[in-house]
């Protein structure tokens, strides 16, 4: 890092003056109240709205952390992404898309609709990543199936705690109605792979919703995904290039639900957010950014989130085009 650094390589230049200029940005954020907690998961609705947290890691390692950044929250869609590679890794490209599209589907993400091969749109809603979780090792028990989940996601984070929020869980499958009519509408059309077990693809995607990590690991995720599949930290490779280039394609297309078009268009960077509040944002070849509050907009985004995302493009050239 110091050889790069005397050299004027590092990945951010003047990280002090940056880091200075984010934590601006992020009391700016702090400011808006706009918003509220999930609700139709009663477990999220308990959450405190007024958490918040940030971390930013750069491609050499440089590392920033405001406010709530060491909070665990499960991460809900934020694991799409996630899921997505694994299921690429696992079964090579044409088969997982022979069962997922890669359309943006311009509906909400848990709405009853199929693209018109009768496929899910593509991974990064609901009726796709239960798709993905289905070819995850179907043939293994479904305690390992989440047990690689839970590795990759640390590896990912470069050895980050990924923990598993039960409660979380239970209460997702307690009110998993939406969930449980989209497996029905895919097996109706024979989406999935043949033998598919439907209600453990449903059970383990939900336990992958749960699964917890805090911004500073999230967003050492984000920056192995800018850094082409290698983890900044750790220098392990966790993902092909030609797999992260595939699954940044679908976060900047199809990651933000139904405002993924506007965050693409003014924003410009592959994102991916939860409704439990999580955002991972990706810098390719700069940095990855995670950010964590629960208070979300209409379409599901954290308000937070999107209104820091706004300003940093006011103020960095990040957008990448
Ligand atoms: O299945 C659900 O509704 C949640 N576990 C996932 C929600 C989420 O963050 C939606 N994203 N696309």
């Amino acid at each position: 890092l110091v050889e790069r650094a005397l050299d004027g390589q590092l990945a951010i230049a003047g990280f002090a003056g940056f880091s200075g200029r984010i934590a601006n940005l992020f009391d700016y954020a702090r400011e808006n109240r706009a918003g509220t907690v999930a609700r139709y998961i009663p477990e999220l609705a308990r959450q405190d709205p007024d958490q918040f947290g940030l971390a930013v890691c750069s491609l050499d390692g440089q590392r920033l952390a405001l406010g709530d950044a060491e909070q665990a929250f499960c991460l809900q869609s934020v694991v799409k992404p996630l899921n997505y590679a694994l299921a690429l890794a696992l079964n090579g490209e044409n088969q997982v898309h022979r069962h997922v599209g890669r359309e943006p589907s311009g509906r909400r993400f848990n709405e009853l609709a199929l693209d018109p091969d009768n496929r899910p749109h593509n991974p990064m809603i609901n009726s796709g990543a239960i798709m993905c979780a289905a070819m995850i090792r179907p043939s293994r028990p479904l305690a390992d199936r989440l047990d690689l989940v839970q590795r990759f996601v640390a590896s990912a984070a470069g050895g980050a705690a990924c923990g598993f929020d039960e409660a979380v869980y239970r209460s997702e499958r307690q009110t998993a109605a939406r969930n449980l009519s989209l497996v029905k509408l895919m097996d109706e059309h024979d989406a999935f792979p043949e033998g598919t077990d439907t209600g453990a693809a449903l059970d383990l995607y939900l336990r992958t919703c749960s699964l917890t990590l805090d911004c500073q690991g999230l967003s050492v995720g984000a920056a192995m995904l800018a850094n082409g599949g290698v983890c900044p930290l750790t220098g392990h490779r966790v993902i092909d290039p030609r797999i992260v280039r595939n699954t940044l394609s679908l976060m900047l297309t199809c990651g933000m639900y139904d405002y993924s078009g506007e965050y693409a268009f003014s924003v410009g960077l592959p994102a991916k957010s939860g409704v439990s509040g999580g955002l991972m944002i990706v810098i390719p070849g700069i940095a990855g950014i995670a950010l964590f509050s629960p208070r979300l907009d209409r379409q599901g985004n954290c308000v937070r989130g999107i209104e820091f995302s706004r300003r940093l493009i006011e103020d960095y050239p990040f957008h990448i085009f």
